[in-house]
């Protein structure tokens, strides 16, 4: 729209979902890792700033503005939920002030901004009071049907699946629940609808209708992919959207050069960011913010989410990675598990059973085998061997652990937090370390071997005597 017509963003969101049979408001249902509502606010805000969009809210309203508060939209109340036509009578107010007024669903998460702008685009040269956004899909049982009226591209009324008579039965053309209209005229029949209809309910829809009969032009533009605009009023269709939601993720990953095996067994999430000669492996999951960098490999049955990876990062089967930043070259797993605040060095290495916690790896260091550091910082290049526990809970308080750059932890050593080791030092395998381990320094905290030479022999001959 041009700049001087402000647009307002009305998304309806406080139904109550019935059909998804669930304790969980429908617009707080994930899919792709987001809520729906989410997804529906992030292609709004692509077409206007986030003070022009009006939520409304009703069922587990609390909920829900508490989730969303933060993309900083306006939220209006239906305290009760009397159908889509009462959700926009209460923001009669909100949009008063706007020459045009777009309205999303919040249970339709797929629809992207370029198609929303072609609606307001279509809305505009069409000089409409409103223009729908309709839509072919292979099966179009439980939406609106558009009853359209020659010349094209007029409408003549929306038909809820329950009104449908015999004949309108086969109508292919779907309301998308997606609509511009000019406010003015809006207001105007807003005020007429009634519960008169085979939903009991005021439904915007009827709008549609209500304007054609005040001589106002009602048109509509259908959709170019069908995909776009289903809803998700049930599990089933929200998981359906979920995995044409993935599948495009994907592809997307795909077409910037990234290798995903078997993509149909990977789950990765809307915001997922990977570069070019990444290759992931079957059964992947990328959730969250996750940000993996150029010439990766993710191989199978690793769960990565929130986390940034740099380039060349070998991350081996079946790890689990959150919270966590992995530099160039590291390399993790099989079976490594970094959990929230782990930072991982250049070329450093995490190996098998081995779980990291706020903990700082340098450059280069290593934890290959079975090992647990928590709330440490490990220096450049120093080892940390098999079996190495760092004891960072004494039942009330965190400690933490500093093992300088160069040094060498023996296996089956146990580090009890507060404690540092010096640059350089060696601690002898099977360590109890309770002080602070000098530079340089050698420290061996375990009791001295004895050996009883021929002790087996005696031992074997008294046995038989008895
Ligand atoms: C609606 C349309 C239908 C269209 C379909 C597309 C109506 C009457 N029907 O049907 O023509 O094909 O969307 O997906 O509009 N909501 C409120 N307050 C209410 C009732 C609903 O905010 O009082 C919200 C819901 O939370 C939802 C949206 O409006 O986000 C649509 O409501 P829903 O009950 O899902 O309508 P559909 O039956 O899908
Ligand atoms: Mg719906």
């Amino acid at each position: 729209m041009e700049s001087s017509e402000k647009l307002a963003v009305v998304i309806m969101a406080a139904g109550k979902g019935t059909r998804l049979k669930s304790q969980r408001p429908k617009v707080l249902h994930e899919i792709g890792g987001k809520p729906l509502l989410a997804h529906v606010i992030a292609a709004a805000s692509r077409i206007v700033p986030p003070g022009d969009i009006f939520i409304v809210i009703g069922h587990h309203a609390e909920r829900v503005r508490t989730a969303m508060e933060p993309t900083g939209v306006h939220f209006v109340e239906q305290a009760e939920q009397l159908g889509t036509g009462h959700a926009i009578q209460c923001c009669r107010q909100a949009i008063a002030g706007y020459k045009n007024v777009l309205v999303l669903s919040g249970d339709v998460p797929l629809i992207r901004p370029e198609t929303i702008d072609s609606l307001c685009r279509f809305h505009q040269s069409e000089q409409a009071a409103m223009t729908i956004l309709t839509a072919d899909p292979q099966d179009p049982t439980g939406y609106g049907r558009i009853v359209r009226k020659p010349p094209q591209p007029e409408v003549e009324a929306i038909v809820e699946q329950k009104a449908l008579t015999a004949g309108q039965q086969n109508i292919a053309e779907i309301n998308s629940g997606i609509y511009a209209f000019q406010t003015a005229p809006l207001l105007e029949q807003l005020g007429k609808l009634t519960a008169d209809n085979a939903n009991r309910e005021l439904i915007l829809t009827d709008v549609a209708g209500l304007l054609r009969t005040a001589g106002k032009r009602v048109v509509a533009l259908l959709a170019a992919d069908a995909a776009e605009v289903l809803g998700a009023n049930t599990i089933a269709e929200l998981v359906a959207l979920d995995a044409t939601l993935r599948a495009k993720a994907a592809s997307r990953l795909m077409a910037q050069g990234v290798t995903i095996f078997r993509p149909e067994s990977c789950v990765i999430d809307a915001d997922v960011e990977v570069a070019s000669d990444t290759v992931i492996e079957a059964f992947v999951q990328l959730l969250g913010r996750t940000k993996i960098g150029a010439g990766c490999r993710i191989r199978s049955y690793t769960v990565i989410e929130d986390c940034v990876l740099g380039d060349g990062v070998l991350v081996r089967q079946s790890c689990v990675l959150a919270g966590s930043a992995v530099s160039d070259g590291a390399r993790i797993g099989p079976f490594a598990h970094l959990r929230p605040g782990s930072e991982i060095g250049e070329d450093a290495h995490v190996g098998n059973f081995v779980e990291t916690k706020k903990a700082k790896l340098g450059k280069g260091a290593k934890a290959n085998h079975l090992t647990y550091l928590g709330d440490a910082e490990i220096g450049e290049r120093t080892n940390i061997g098999a079996g190495t526990i760092t004891c960072n809970y004494d039942g009330v308080h965190k400690h933490a652990t500093h093992i300088g750059k160069d040094a060498f932890v023996g296996s089956d050593s146990t580090l009890v937090a507060p404690v540092a080791v010096g640059d350089g030092a060696y601690i002898g395998a099977g360590s109890c370390i309770t002080k602070d381990v000098p530079a340089g320094s050698l420290a061996v905290g375990r009791s001295r071997q004895i050996v009883k030479e021929g002790w087996a022999a005696a031992q074997r001959a008294r046995r038989q005597k008895e």
